[in-house]
């Protein structure tokens, strides 16, 4: 085994979003370490442009490398994905890389009435990438495209403010109605969205109160267990997976959660979404 597989495993998104990806890390790879940065300084990113979010992307992924030494890279965010994956396989070309985005090909294979719903950023949703996914399911279902703007942002603020029910929790809640609402209908029946694709990591964390909206015949598809497939595959490829025989790894000491932005936010987060606790949290003071 390679020396550098005890490394840790890099992760990045504008926020917390991406947390709900290095959950399924978590689980998908209980031998590895994992350093996840929140550039909640700079989120969103959905809105900001390609050149802003392409320049954090690779802003972030030079702090890990070269502070953190991370042995791969997880880009947790459709939007970074997007704008910026490409160059960044080219900058790091020695570097496991892996992105997110819309599991469309998921979703197809999942939907009966063949009308399928997908909710993402501007970014995302404006991108060529996306169009080029688009274009390889084109013909095999319906798609009904919705950006949410605003969305991520109203996540991000309810988890700080943590008691369901406040001003925040609602305006969340009050998004997803509009947003879903201006999509058509939802359900089994023919002509009806009976899959909706998660394309933002932060929407997984919207995805109970989703679901009570849409009701139970409407099924919601994410992207993590996939990526932390995809993130084992590479690492065995490359020989860079780590031993299970080294140290008993606890979820709190085997993963570290850094921001650019509030360390509060972020404490209130990891104990909510991930129950770690808040050493576990600090702030990425050295990044730029
Ligand atoms: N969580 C991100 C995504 O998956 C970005 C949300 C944002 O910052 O706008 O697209």
């Amino acid at each position: 085994m390679h020396a550098a597989a005890q490394a840790p495993i890099g992760v990045f998104d504008s926020g917390i979003g991406g947390l709900s990806v290095l959950k399924a890390l978590q689980a998908e790879l209980p031998h590895e370490r994992f350093v996840y940065l929140a550039d909640s300084a700079h989120a969103p990113y959905g809105e900001r442009g390609d050149a802003f979010v392409a320049e954090r992307t690779h802003a972030i992924a030079d702090y890990l490398v070269s502070h953190h030494h991370i042995k791969a890279l997880v880009v947790a965010c459709n939007t970074a994905t997007a704008a910026a994956i490409h160059e960044a396989r080219s900058r790091y070309a020695q570097l496991p890389l892996v992105g997110v985005e819309p599991a469309l090909k998921p979703a197809v294979a999942h939907s009966k009435t063949q009308r399928i719903g997908v909710i993402g950023t501007h970014g995302t949703l404006g991108s060529t990438k996306f169009a080029s996914l688009l274009a390889t399911v084109q013909g095999q279902a319906e798609f009904v495209i919705q950006p949410c703007k605003g969305l991520a942002h109203a996540i991000e603020l309810s988890t700080i403010q943590a008691p369901a029910g406040d001003h925040e929790q609602r305006e969340v809640h009050r998004l997803c109605v509009q947003y879903t609402q201006a999509m058509g209908q939802f359900g089994k029946g023919q002509g009806q969205i009976d899959t909706l694709v998660l394309g933002c990591t932060h929407y997984v964390f919207a995805a109970e109160d989703l679901q009570q909206i849409l009701g139970p015949d409407v099924t919601l598809i994410s992207t993590g267990e996939p990526v932390a497939r995809q993130t084992r595959r590479l690492l065995e490829a490359a020989g860079l997976l780590a031993s299970s025989s080294k140290a008993v790894l606890t979820e709190s000491n085997r993963t570290q959660l850094l921001t650019s932005g509030s360390l509060i936010a972020l404490r209130a987060a990891a104990l909510r979404w991930l129950q770690l606790p808040a050493h576990a949290c600090a702030e990425a003071l050295t990044l730029r």
